[in-house]
């Protein structure tokens, strides 16, 4: 069996990062984000304005100038990610950079406020003169509270201006200063994943390509590191979250680090030249690749290179002069077509010559929506991918039913990455999704199929993996947790199940079918169909399910398969109708063993029948 076959899939969406793993309480905390004040509230009088000279930081230029009424108390207060999770007792480390005008002094008042507005904890210090000084204060709460805010307060005119404020527990995972979240790092070490894949999904692409995720922009010091829209800042499930942005507080080295700390492989996804298909189609020209490609080869000197090499060098002077021993690299995410294909060769030319050590991951498209899948796969078995990524977000029944979906996989072809996957309770992508038992069940099975078969299947991620509560887009998924507490759900458990008690080898078995000779989950194929008969007869037994696939399209042309239509031996007449791009699936009839006499019309988007 393979050694990777359970891993995990961080992406930064449900607030899974910023407001999530990472520890950082305050949003916004470099003004950087349109509108500049987003996250932020004035506080009494107090007149607000963003500043750009001589800034603190070059990376991020703009700064908060705070100016209020000669007498009285005025200020900002940063409402953090739908408030901040406080514990009593603990340490949490304030720190901001600040100055004034030449000459003056602005007493300054740091306090931790209660969602009811009790004063939790507070500290005091003065900003004197024109040159940006750090100022830092340890602050313990005097209560727990999951929703408090931070003000920052002068009492006088100031000006005060203020840049790179943070707020942060002391016992963060492994005490790292600016770390990450204990709780939900502990929960992804529970699992003890076999690989890390990051950083998406979706927002690997970007909604257009200036919003695509570029690793280079989210190393070196934290200050430096500009942040961006996150493409989950739609409306997405009917749910809107504008505030939602990527700070890259945890970026490319986090993650590698991240990796390390869980024993698991990093696994990096980079954007293959394509904005996310959902989105547009806005794509890198092939003659305009090569920067995309050359990402892609520092990327590897920057996880592999020895430290005197440019970008091996910048990982050990983050702290990590050891490699971080990359094996693992994805092409795209979840992007299909002849643009997917012509962009991945070109990767897979340079690649695979500069780094034959690298193994690349192809995507194949969504599935199971059939069109993409089904024209992706000899493509990409021609084009020699070792190993394809499949993404499956389909009803409990599709799991349970695919438990043997691999058993007569073509062997001879890439191995499969089944990437991102999770059973949709209600819809798929519908926001009522729950993480109910019937999933992880299903879940469940499909994974027996997956280890059956891990000769061929060598690795699988649940997806997404961590949602906010009061924060997320997508549902259902792995980890759900608040500001301060989190908890797994039962699809959690059964990963870690598999992952904890995955086996070294798949014995053979042999199963005597009284229904005949057919493997166990094997299909029998019933040639072309005909559309202009009437029908045709199909002699099933029970537990056959019928699979109508429309083979003689052309690969883009959308269609409904609609209808089914049988009567079985004692003359019932039986009447089913499934709907798919290119496949319909009849599965959970029990029609014993007998004739069916089946129709099948075909539709086209408009209503035609064909
Ligand atoms: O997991 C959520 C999203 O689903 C991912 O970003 C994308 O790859 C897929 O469409």
């Amino acid at each position: 069996m393979s050694d990777r076959l359970i891993g995990v899939f961080f992406e930064d969406i449900n607030f899974g990062a910023d407001g999530g793993l990472n520890a950082e309480l305050v949003k916004n905390g470099s003004f950087e984000l349109p509108p500049y004040r987003l996250g932020w509230k004035a506080i009494g009088q107090a007149e607000l304005s963003a500043g750009r000279d001589a800034p603190a930081s070059s990376g991020n230029p703009t700064f908060l100038r705070i100016k209020g009424p000669a007498d009285g108390e005025a200020g900002v207060s940063n409402e953090g990610f739908r408030g901040m999770g406080l514990k009593e007792g603990e340490k949490y480390a304030f720190s901001m950079l600040a100055r004034t005008t030449a000459g003056r002094s602005v007493p300054v008042t740091v306090r931790l406020v209660s969602e009811g507005g009790e004063t939790l904890a507070e500290a005091e210090a003065t900003v004197k003169g024109s040159a940006w000084k750090p100022v830092t204060a340890d602050l313990v709460p005097a209560k727990t509270d999951a929703k408090a805010h931070l003000d920052v307060l002068i009492q006088s005119e100031g000006p005060l201006d203020i840049d790179l404020v943070s707020l942060y527990p002391h016992d963060t995972w492994q005490g790292r200063p600016h770390g990450l979240r204990k709780d939900l790092v502990q929960k992804l070490a529970d699992l003890k994943p076999a690989f890390f894949r990051f950083p998406g999904g979706c927002i690997v692409e970007g909604s257009e390509l200036r919003y695509r995720y570029q690793w280079k922009s989210t190393i070196g010091p934290r200050t430096e590191r500009r942040p961006l829209v996150n493409r989950w800042n739609t409306e997405f499930q009917h749910r809107l979250t504008p505030d939602y942005y990527q700070s890259f507080d945890v970026g490319f080295y986090e993650y590698f680090q991240l990796a390390e700390d869980l024993g698991a492989e990093p696994l990096p996804i980079l954007n293959c030249g394509m904005a996310c298909q959902f989105n547009s189609s806005e794509l890198v020209p092939m003659d305009e690749l090569d920067p995309y490609i050359q990402d892609a080869l520092d990327l590897i000197e920057f996880a592999n290179g020895p430290v005197d090499s440019q970008w091996g060098a910048i990982r050990a002077a983050m702290g990590h002069p050891e490699p971080f021993g990359m094996k693992l690299l994805g092409v795209g995410n979840e992007q299909w077509g002849p643009d997917y294909f012509e962009r991945y060769e070109r990767f897979a030319q340079v690649l695979q010559q500069a780094h034959p050590e690298i193994e690349l991951i192809s995507t194949s498209g969504p599935f199971p929506s059939g069109k993409h899948f089904d024209y992706a796969w000899p493509i990409l078995k021609q084009i020699g991918v070792p190993i394809v990524d499949e993404h499956c977000y389909a009803m409990p029944d599709w799991f349970l039913r695919e438990a043997s979906r691999y058993d007569n996989y073509d062997r001879s072809g890439p191995q499969v990455f089944m990437g991102e996957y999770a059973a949709q309770s209600v819809a798929i992508c519908s926001p009522n999704n729950r993480n109910n038992l019937r999933c992880a069940v299903a879940e469940a099975a499909f994974l027996t199929g997956i280890e059956r078969n891990s000769d061929v299947v060598v690795m699988s991620a649940y997806a997404p993996l961590m949602a906010h509560v009061d924060a997320w887009q997508w549902t259902p998924d792995l980890i759900w947790f608040d500001n301060l507490s989190s908890y797994a759900t039962p699809n959690y458990y059964v990963q870690q199940l598999f992952s904890l008690h995955r086996g070294d080898v798949v014995l053979p078995l042999e199963i005597d079918d009284p229904r005949g000779s057919r493997q166990p989950g094997g299909r029998i194929g019933i040639g072309t169909f005909d559309t202009a008969a009437d029908f045709r007869d199909v002699t099933v037994t029970r537990g056959d399910r019928l699979l109508l696939k429309a083979t003689d399209l052309p690969a883009a042309e959308a269609l409904t398969i609609e209808g089914g239509e049988w009567t079985t031996d004692d003359g019932t007449l039986h009447q089913q109708t499934a709907r798919g791009d290119s496949q319909a699936l009849f599965g959970d009839t029990d029609w014993g063993d007998c004739t069916i006499r089946l129709k099948v019309r075909k539709q086209d988007q408009q209503g035609g029948i064909r």
